[in-house]
């Protein structure tokens, strides 16, 4: 051990020094964030957690603490004691938490030397992510992904202290679980003392959670790892972690007031914030008829507007003729329709052709008519019922796209999105929560030529639509409800089936055989037939909670060591390649 570190302790953290300090003697310790060597005096910004502190080394006041000064290089380990100056008038550095003082060195201790680090350690130089992920630790020196991680420990603290403020349990469940149908791939994990068989790891503790209630304990929670192997995006890891809650002898609104109430919470105390619960309610058949998806961004207007009964009859083909093949024809309003230019409209047509459109139709509104493409195929009377639907004005510009529904609430829910960022119309720092509740219990995929469930099976039917569960699936609507921010969806779930008929009636309408059902779930039809209470819960997203908190791009840079977007990790280099012993252990062959 150093013989410094042995006589003196750290009295303070550098970002929290200020005038109050002032003629105090301290010791910080930390990392030389950078060296400025004016010929004589030398300057050395010292980092620690908290922040940065300007260090001063003066040969005329201290010529032995000057001369070992002259050794540090950027991130050397370094111990200072030093009496805290306050900064001469004009000297000031209002960039910096501490600008109004300086350190004057008294000693210094290099406690340890560094390489020099493959990237510089400020927030303003763009660094390719390959680069910052393997070199990870450096990377963690970095105030921004600091302050998420500061964040985020923030949030994960708030939420325990509210669940058990409210009567919440925290139980842990396994992570070496079975694998069960119905949700995205499995990571799996052989078992050596059961060769052929393999553990699940969990995608979500859903189950488990449910066979708490079934044991009585009525309110758990669980801030949890889950594990998908989806192919993923930026708001998505194959490692993420959840706030897991279940509750007994609730019904839809019971789980939707603890939920705001913890949302207000943890907004206030990680980031200061009032929200203003209760947050507004939307069907999802509403989302998607004004917003074209289910995680609506409801920061800025932009709606979608129907406008199949207008136009069914237009003489301009490719709008009756996806009438009469029963699609349907919408539009959005852009009031900022000014700043588009015509090269820009010409490029919008190969944005929505992405999602499948045909077309993207245009009009410019003015004082006159429109300045449209489309503008002569159309009468009077059809321009003026669209403007005045629309509620146009001249200066907007209206964009169509008639199609199947799908094709048409995909391609304008995400040119609403695109115009939004391209031209910057969300409010920075602003929150907007949804609920989105019912929805459709089933969605029919053509891939697998039968339903699915929209949220997972377990979740129960609104009780009006449980006889159209044996004769019309995909009306039957869900006691599910998603809660989204700022157009991500950050948590889900639903009121559960807490009777094993519905269950047994539910897995028919997926068509899973009865073997494959006793196979998968065997043990769980079993426990909901020993006095299962009702219950309902939810999870969040916790990464994309922090991320959407954090304002950052990525949910890798609110977590400390995240996977790169081909499920990698450049620092350690997993997954890799074993020896043939350990695959022999495991009975097993790579083929
Ligand atoms: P669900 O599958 O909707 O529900 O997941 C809940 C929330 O977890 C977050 N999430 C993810 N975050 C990062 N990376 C991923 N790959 C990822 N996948 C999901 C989302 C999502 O809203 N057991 C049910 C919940 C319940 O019914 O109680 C479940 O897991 O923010
Ligand atoms: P066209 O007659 O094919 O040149 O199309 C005239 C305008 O209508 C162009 O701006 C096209 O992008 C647009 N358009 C074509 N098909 C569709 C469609 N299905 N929905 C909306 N606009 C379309």
């Amino acid at each position: 051990m150093s013989s410094f570190i042995s006589k003196v302790k750290r009295t303070h953290y550098c970002g929290d020094l200020g005038i109050s300090n002032a003629g105090e003697t301290v010791v910080l310790m930390g990392w030389a964030h950078r060296r400025r060597d004016h010929g004589g005096v030398i300057f050395i910004d010292l980092r620690d957690r908290t922040g940065i502190a300007q260090v001063v080394f003066n040969p005329e006041k201290n010529a032995e603490a000057h001369a070992e000064a002259h050794k540090i290089r950027s991130e050397y380990v370094i111990a200072v004691k030093g009496t805290v100056i306050t900064r001469l008038e004009g000297m000031e550095n209002p960039s910096l938490k501490t600008g109004q003082i300086e350190v004057m060195a008294k000693s210094v201790e290099i406690l340890n030397e560094s390489k020099t680090p493959p990237f510089l350690l400020d927030t303003d130089t763009e660094i390719s992510e390959s680069i910052r992920l393997k070199y990870r630790y450096l990377d963690l020196r970095r105030q921004n992904i600091q302050d998420n991680l500061i964040l985020r420990d923030k949030v994960a603290s708030g939420t325990r202290n509210y669940l058990h403020d409210n009567g919440f349990i925290e139980i842990e469940t396994p992570f070496l679980g079975k694998s069960t149908p119905e949700g995205a791939r499995d990571y799996l994990v052989p078992s050596r003392v059961n060769p052929g068989s393999f553990y699940a790891l969990p995608q979500s503790p859903q189950l488990f959670k449910q066979l708490l209630m079934i044991s009585g304990f009525d309110r758990y929670f669980q801030i949890v790892k889950c594990f998908r192997d989806e192919d993923l995006r930026a708001d998505r890891q194959p490692e993420f972690t959840q706030i897991d809650m279940e509750m007994s002898f609730v019904a839809e609104d019971d789980i939707i007031n603890v939920i705001e109430g913890l949302m207000a919470t943890i907004f206030k105390s990680a980031l200061n914030l009032d929200l203003l619960p209760p947050f507004p309610r939307l069907a999802y058949a509403h989302a998607i008829s004004r917003f074209g998806r289910d995680n609506p961004d409801t920061r800025f207007g932009l709606e979608l507007v129907d406008l199949t009964d207008i136009l069914k009859y237009s003489n301009l083909k490719f709008f009756s003729d996806t009438v009469s093949r029963g699609g349907i024809i919408k539009a959005i309003k852009l009031s900022e329709g000014r700043r588009l230019t015509r090269k820009d409209l010409d490029v919008l047509p190969g944005y929505v052709s992405d999602f499948g459109a045909k077309g993207l139709a245009w009009a410019r509104v003015n004082e006159s008519g429109w300045t449209s493409p489309i503008f002569k195929f159309l009468s009077p009377s059809e321009v003026q019922t669209i403007n005045s639907r629309m509620e146009a004005t001249p200066g907007d510009l209206i964009f169509f796209v008639a199609d199947s529904h799908k094709i048409v609430h995909d391609s304008l829910g995400n040119l609403r999105l695109h115009l939004a960022d391209k031209l910057n119309l969300v409010q920075p720092d602003s929150f907007s929560f949804t609920w989105i509740t019912e929805f459709p219990m089933f969605e029919y995929s053509e891939t697998e030529k039968r339903y699915m469930a929209t949220h997972h099976p377990f979740t129960a039917p609104v009780q009006e639509d449980i006889p159209l569960l044996s004769t019309d699936p995909g009306k039957v609507r869900a006691r599910a409800y998603d809660l989204v921010l700022n157009g991500s969806e950050i948590g889900g779930g639903s009121i559960r089936i807490h009777r094993s008929d519905i269950q047994s009636l539910v897995f028919k309408a997926l068509e899973l055989g009865d073997e494959e059902v006793r196979g998968k779930f065997g043990f769980f039809l079993d426990a909901l037939e020993y006095g299962t209470p009702p219950h309902g819960g939810i999870a969040f997203g916790l990464d994309r909670i922090v991320m959407i908190m954090a304002g950052a791009d990525s949910i890798r840079d609110v977590i400390a060591f995240p996977k790169t977007q081909k499920a990698t990790c450049p620092l350690t280099e997993a997954p890799s390649p074993v020896s043939l012993a350990q695959l022999m252990e495991l009975s097993l062959k790579i083929i």
